[in-house]
């Protein structure tokens, strides 16, 4: 080690998701204040304490190869230090871990061993269930497509559904969360880093709950046709956490001003978006959703189908229609829309270079959001769990 007087840089400047491909994740809660790289190459990370008006630190210079060993409890406090330092529009109130056998509360504590093979091979599957106004939504719904979901990726899972449900509800109770998110994932197990779970002692199950502090957000959006390829049926249809070509399609409609990507099936119909289903209204006032043989099976959409029978009651809609939707019907129709758990209904106003109906959010996908809303705040019990908080 050595002393050296650095220049003050900014730690964000040095952050791990920095374009520069010289900087290298780095640890931000250690005291750090400043990264800088030598000729050859190799990296320098400074510790110390601002100590001049004139904006340069006095600090000691640490090569990367001398990486600190660790003591548990050090590293579990590097964690904390680590979440505190953090800037996220999401809170992290409870996580369960059959690993340890119990809920914490403590953010530090949320995480997932190593050689789990949801980690290191993508051999798990998740779902979600909203928390609204101290009740869980659809619970039930997402809990059947998650055991579904674990029966296509042949994870046994550690608990009967009965228990499974038993300590997710536990959890959300521990997190004393009224309005957020939960969700829960089964894991092939811990045990090595193999490809085949065999070696693993038994399968694993997470489960978190989350508060979101973004604000809701209801205005219409524009959506592009992905690039990326679509998942195959098999694969699309259970909600595994192989969501890289999700992300990769997510991340394609940011970098074209869009909110989402809208996949085409191998037969060109119209599929789904990366976390979430796709509907339309028809010039004739049909509400049609492709089919979900091909696509995840949206507990939302599924619900939403479900109450848009009341505005067929009421004259709004002419008919409700599941089956295969094509790209020029769904540029042509009247209203296009997004439905997922996350976003519940987002009109959709413009897809690819095409204004979709008068380009404002249409009444029957506002229709339906309010419906989906009022579902979650006062639907029937088959949809509403309240926690016993
Ligand atoms: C690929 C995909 N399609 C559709 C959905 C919508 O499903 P749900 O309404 O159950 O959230 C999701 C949700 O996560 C998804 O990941």
């Amino acid at each position: 080690m050595s002393s050296t007087s650095l220049p003050l840089t900014p730690v964000a400047k040095a952050s791990p998701f920095t374009s520069d491909s010289r900087v290298r994740p780095i640890n931000p809660h250690a005291g750090l204040r400043s990264v800088s790289f030598s000729r050859n190459g190799s990296c320098c990370v400074a510790f110390g304490k601002v100590g001049s008006s004139s904006g340069t630190i006095e600090a000691v210079a640490v090569t990367v190869d001398e990486v600190p060993l660790l003591s548990c409890s050090e590293a579990i406090e590097r964690l904390r230090a680590c979440r505190e330092s953090v800037k996220s529009k999401q809170r992290f109130l409870a996580m369960y871990s059959s690993v340890f056998g119990g809920i914490t509360t403590d953010p530090a504590a949320m995480v997932i061993p190593m050689d789990d093979h949801i980690v290191h091979r993508g051999h798990g599957v998740f779902d979600t269930a909203a928390i609204m106004d101290g009740c869980l939504y659809e619970l039930d719904q997402h809990l059947d497509r998650f055991l579904g979901s674990a029966l296509m990726a042949k994870i046994q899972p550690p608990f009967d559904r009965e228990m499974t449900r038993n300590i997710l509800i536990q959890t959300v109770r521990a997190s004393k969360c009224e309005k957020g998110s939960l969700r829960y994932w089964l894991s092939a197990g811990i045990g090595d880093f193999q490809l085949s779970p065999s070696g693993c002692h038994q399968s694993t199950l997470y489960a978190i709950v989350l508060q979101d502090q973004s604000p809701f957000d209801p205005t219409g959006v524009k959506v592009v046709t992905s690039s990326i390829p679509i998942k195959p049926p098999q694969f699309a249809t259970m909600k595994s956490v192989n969501y890289l070509p999700n992300a990769l399609s997510k991340m394609e409609a940011e970098e074209q001003g869009a909110y989402a990507a809208i996949w085409l099936d191998e037969d060109g119909f119209i599929a789904e978006g990366p976390n979430m289903n796709a509907a339309f209204v028809t010039g004739d006032k049909k509400l049609i959703m492709p089919k979900f043989d091909k696509i995840l099976s949206g507990c939302t959409a599924k619900r939403v189908l479900a109450l848009a029978q009341g505005l067929v009651d009421d004259g709004d809609l002419a008919g409700i229609e599941v089956r295969d939707v094509s790209v020029e019907e769904g540029k042509e129709a009247r209203e296009m829309m997004l439905i997922g758990s996350g976003i519940l209904v987002r009109p959709v106003v413009q897809w690819d270079a095409q204004v979709i109906g008068d380009g404002e959010e249409g009444p029957v996908a506002q229709a339906l959001l309010r419906l989906i809303q009022e579902d979650m705040r006062s639907g029937p019990a088959s949809v509403r769990l309240p926690v016993p908080y």
